[in-house]
């Protein structure tokens, strides 16, 4: 058996060699040394089940043979080689791509991580639209870069107080209120947006939001707001951008979130899940916005040829095994909703208590081999994102044993 440092160790190494800023989940984290689709394993060799996927991206499954096998072919192959030179695996995968996306988008643009795709996107809606602008959702979580993080309305994660772009960014509320109905919170964002479009709309190039708001404590909008965000959106010439970093690729039941909505964004960001653990993100859109990205820009690694060819793998894993359609089924189970994506918020009158009593249930949850997660604007909601590729009986498993512990702790 291979011999590991153990968690304490590792905690040792961190605190020496890593920014006071990175932080981990429980108070007695295992170290992870293995994973199995659904499940993965500590270094004592005890087995989790795990509900929250590394934060949404291992939907294919840990490890998955099937996709691991053709990454490691490539890897041996060809590892990289920058788009200035003509490799095969990232045009099939722009091709593939431009079947599963929604509407007429077609091209992509490659990069390696979820703010980099966000900021590839605004910059492009800016290229397009030649306005400067950019409208946003409070609560939104776009990414760690300038602009992406200027456009991220939770204040956990806007770690600069001086904010480089803010002056650019209007926020609107979100359509999501706590003693407000889903139809009256998505009907005061929309009035919000209205009153913002009405009075500077031709300054706008963008509104980016997350279909289903995931680190903000997955946050679903009444059925109807995305077709009406789209449609006054349209009347001023703003482009919308769907960042579906967390929501793509057959989570919520659809391919996409949007799809839920019946909406096609104009661009639409991607990553996590693309590559099920590889780094692999992308932005899409339509042939007569990309004619607007026409002055030189290249990235070093996206789309190089073992991330687009795990890609291609997902793509034909998640096709194969109608992961959409699993997510959707599972869903159910999980919640009686739709997908696997699923937020349970904790006292919800008193935040500090759940957020107390969510990291004694993911302890208890730990003990018990179950990793679930948590996210939410108070850190109280429980979040349920797993593998896809999870089986029915580790559901009904996850829910006694969340019984259980619920009833011993509150
Ligand atoms: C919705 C959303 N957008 C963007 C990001 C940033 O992605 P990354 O961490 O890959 O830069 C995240 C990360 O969790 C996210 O959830």
């Amino acid at each position: 058996m291979q011999s590991y440092i153990g968690p304490e160790e590792v905690l040792k190494k961190r605190e020496q060699y890593f920014y006071p800023c990175t932080s981990y989940f429980y108070r007695n984290p295992p170290q992870l040394v293995k994973g199995e689709m659904q499940y993965v394993y500590g270094h004592d060799g005890k087995r989790y089940t795990d509900f929250f996927a590394g934060v949404s991206v291992v939907a294919s499954g840990h490890c998955n043979p099937e996709i691991a096998e053709r990454t490691a072919e490539q890897l041996r192959m060809l590892q990289h080689t920058s788009t200035i030179y003509l490799t095969q695996p990232n045009v099939d995968l722009a091709e593939r791509l431009s079947g599963v996306l929604p509407g007429e988008l077609r091209r992509t643009f490659f990069v390696n991580s979820g703010s980099e795709a966000n900021e590839g996107a605004l910059l492009l809606a800016r290229m397009h639209t030649g306005r400067r602008g950019f409208l946003a959702l409070e609560q939104g979580l776009h990414g760690r870069t300038y602009l992406t993080m200027s456009v991220t309305g939770l204040q956990m994660w806007r770690t600069d107080p001086q904010l480089a772009h803010d002056t650019d960014v209007t926020f609107i509320p979100r359509p999501y209120e706590r003693g407000l109905s889903a139809d009256e919170a998505a009907r005061r964002s929309i009035a919000a947006l209205a009153a913002a479009l009405a009075e500077k709309g031709d300054t706008f190039a963008a509104m980016i939001a997350e279909p289903i708001q995931g680190n903000a404590g997955i946050i679903a909008p009444a059925d109807w707001y995305f077709a009406e965000v789209k449609r006054l959106l349209e009347q001023h010439g703003v482009l919308l951008i769907a960042d579906e970093i967390q929501t793509g690729f057959g989570r919520t039941g659809r391919m996409f979130a949007m799809d839920r909505y019946g909406v096609t964004p104009d661009i639409l960001t991607m990553a996590k899940a693309l590559g099920s653990g590889i780094p692999v993100a992308g932005f899409a859109t339509t042939d007569v916005i990309a004619a607007s990205l026409n002055r030189p820009s290249a990235s070093t690694f996206g789309g190089n040829p073992v991330s687009s060819v795990t890609a291609l793998a997902v793509l034909d894993y998640i096709e194969a095994h109608r992961l959409p359609d699993r997510a959707e089924r599972l869903g159910e189970l999980l919640r009686g909703g739709a997908g696997l994506m699923l937020g349970a918020e904790l006292c919800a009158e008193e935040p500090a208590r759940g957020a107390k009593l969510v990291d004694d249930v993911l302890e208890a949850m730990l003990d018990r081999g179950y990793i679930i997660g948590k996210n939410g604007v108070n850190r109280n909601v429980l979040a349920f994102q797993p593998p896809l590729v999870i089986a029915e009986d580790d559901v009904r498993g996850m829910l006694d044993a969340l019984e259980a512990v619920l009833a011993e702790l509150v």
